[in-house]
Formats: C-alpha cells, structure tokens, sequence
C-alpha cells in the first residue's frame, strides 16, 4: 500500500475509534466498511430489499452507514417494473435512488434482459422475432432512459450464457437468437450514453468453461464495437467448494486486458454447504470474504464489491435452497460478524 494511504487509513482508524468511550460534546463516529472503501476508490455496496428499507429502520440505518452503493434486489426486474405491457412502475425504484442520493450512494440498475422473473403477459404472449425486439427495444428505452444520469452501472444482460457455456435458452434467444444481446447493449447505450453497461453472470467467477465463454463473448462484443463496460462476477459461492483465488484473479485480469471493469455484483457465501459447529463455519465464511476482498483489492480492475443484502434476517438462500442459512456481513440481530470483521480489516489494511 502506498505510504499516503496508510497514513490517511490510520488516522481514520484513530479517529474513528479514538472517540469511543468519551462523554460530552463529541460523539463516538463507529468505524464503518464505506470510510475505508471510499479511501481506496473501491464500491462496497448491497441489494436492497426496498420493503424493510421502508419498514425497518435498523435496516437503513445500518445499509447507510456502511455502504456507498446499492443494488435494488427486485423492484427493476420486468415483473415489477413492466408488469403489463403498457404499464411501467418506476415507484420502488424511485424511492431506492431518492434514498442513494440522500446518503451519497452509488446505485447499480439491475437488470434489463433475464430470463427469469418476466411478467406473464411476455413470456404467454405469441411474438414474432420484429415484435419481440420492438418490445425490448421499447422496454429498455424505457427504463433506461427513465433513470438517465442517475444509475452508475446497468447490468444490462444476465445470465445468457448456460452452465454448459453454450447460450442458455431463452424467450430472447430463441425468438430473437444470440443477437439479443448486441440489440440490448446499443439500446441502452442509446437511452442512456453515461450509464457504464454490464454483462452480469453466475460461476464465472474463476477460469473454466463457463468464464471461458463468457470472456469469449465480451471480446466478440468488444471487437464488434458494441458499448460493453464491464463484466459482474455474481459469486454466490460457499464455504463448502472454495474457488482458488488466483484463478479469479487471472480471470479478472483477463477481462481488465480487454479494456473492460469487474464489478463483484452479488456476493454471498452459504454455511449450509461446509462441515463443523456453527462457529467454525462462520469463520471459514470469514475466511471466503477475506479471500475475495483481497483479489478484488489487489486485481485489477475490480471497481466494485456487493452482496447480495447485508443481514441474514433478509437473504434470498434460504428459499433458494429450502435450507437455513447465514450468508452476509451482518447476522439477523445487525450485529457484524466475522465475515464483516475479515473485510474491514482488508479495506484498512495491516498496520
Ligand atoms: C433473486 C432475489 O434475491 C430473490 O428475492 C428473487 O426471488 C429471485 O432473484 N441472480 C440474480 C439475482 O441475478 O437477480 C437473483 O435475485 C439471485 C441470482
């Protein structure tokens, strides 16, 4: 680390925990994730569940305090948003940006073209290949330019690209073909000139036939000209099959030398899938933070870190894989664990 940055971070450490415990006029300032990821340019966000950001107010306090980006998990996929075919509803949406703003937040949209979570009226309808491009068209012309200059990064395309790494059927692909996703990246480019656009995947994340494909596609997009900004690494992962470290980060390596960023865009880590007491496996959850905080820090270009929500009281594992779990930073109480404690201690750094 440069000596500059560790003498910014150590004051920062000193003030921050220098206050505690004094009585009077001043009041302690408790150390928090974003003070240290603002310090070394890094995006340290989570998705937000827009109905406890509404109704439980441990849950704002805590989401901005912490952290200097959200990601709504919800409320602009298609079936909130565009849920008949003239009917957009931007309000949840508009409510997590107007939050954002008022505590300094970057927000990341998410997510234009999926194949899941479609209302029904698109995915029962009977569309030619014109009609059905038409609609894409207009939906993200729609959404897109209805957030202009206020989302930081769109994850335009998620999830195209299949466990096998062949082009994972789909409404867009199989009525439109692969070219959907050019389609979509120019449009939104169009609506939006600003936004940074995102191709967004899962088990990606270190080298393999998945993230070989996924490489393999961007760099066709790439060198077709097609505005492409970045690649999400989602990285729900477990501490029951750990990815090898260096392999994420010749992954992330390769994508930087196409010009392109990586965000971190859905990090959790399920305990269900490990061994040992409750507390072994929180500290081996520790150690899985620990370990992709560190790539992300030191790889270039990972520009963010988000997981996907931030308490265990709100996580979508548990009705994912209809089993309890503990995934984040934060247990259901809001108390930091020692997940949370393994990624402040990387973003100060050794002193
Ligand atoms: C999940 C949400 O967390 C759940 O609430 C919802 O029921 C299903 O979708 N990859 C993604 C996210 O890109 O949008 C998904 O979010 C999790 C997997």
């Amino acid at each position: 680390m440069k000596p500059f940055v560790l003498i910014v971070l150590s004051i920062g450490l000193v003030f921050c925990t220098g206050m505690t415990g004094q009585t009077g006029g001043v009041r302690p300032t408790p150390a928090a994730l974003r003070m240290y990821a603002d310090l070394r340019h890094l995006y340290i966000g989570a998705a937000v569940n827009t109905q406890a950001l509404r109704l439980v107010p441990q849950y704002k306090e805590t989401l901005s305090r912490e952290f200097n980006m959200v990601v709504p998990e919800n409320v602009m996929k298609w079936e909130t948003i565009h849920p008949a075919r003239d009917t957009y509803r931007f309000d949840e949406g508009d409510q997590l940006i107007a939050f954002a703003q008022a505590n300094q937040m970057k927000v990341r949209g998410h997510t234009l073209v999926w194949h899941q979570q479609l209302p029904a009226w698109l995915t029962t309808g009977t569309f030619t290949r014109d009609e059905l491009l038409d609609i894409l068209h207009q939906h993200i012309n729609t959404v897109v330019g209805h957030y202009k200059g206020q989302i930081l990064a769109w994850d335009v395309v998620n999830e195209a690209i299949g466990d096998d790494g062949g082009m994972r059927a789909s409404i867009w692909s199989r009525i439109i073909g692969p070219d959907f996703i050019d389609y979509a990246f120019r449009w939104a480019h169009e609506a939006d000139p600003g936004a940074l656009l995102f191709y967004n995947d899962y088990g990606g994340e270190g080298l393999g036939t998945k993230s070989n494909a996924i490489y393999e596609l961007v760099k066709g997009m790439k060198d077709r000209g097609i505005p492409i900004d970045g690649v999400g690494l989602q990285m729900h992962i477990g501490i029951g099959s750990r990815l090898n470290p260096a392999s994420v980060t010749a992954n992330i390596k390769r994508i930087g030398d196409l010009g392109l960023q990586v965000h971190i865009t859905e990090m959790d880590v399920k305990i269900q899938d490990g061994s040992g007491t409750q507390d072994q496996r929180l500290t081996a959850q520790a150690d899985v933070y620990r370990e992709i905080t560190d790539v992300c820090l030191n790889a270039h270009p990972c520009t963010a870190l988000l997981t996907w929500g931030f308490t265990d009281q709100y996580t979508w594992i548990p009705g994912f894989t209809h089993k309890a779990d503990a995934p984040l930073l934060f247990d259901k109480s809001y108390t930091p664990k020692p997940a949370y404690h393994a990624l402040m201690g990387r973003l100060v750094g050794d002193f």
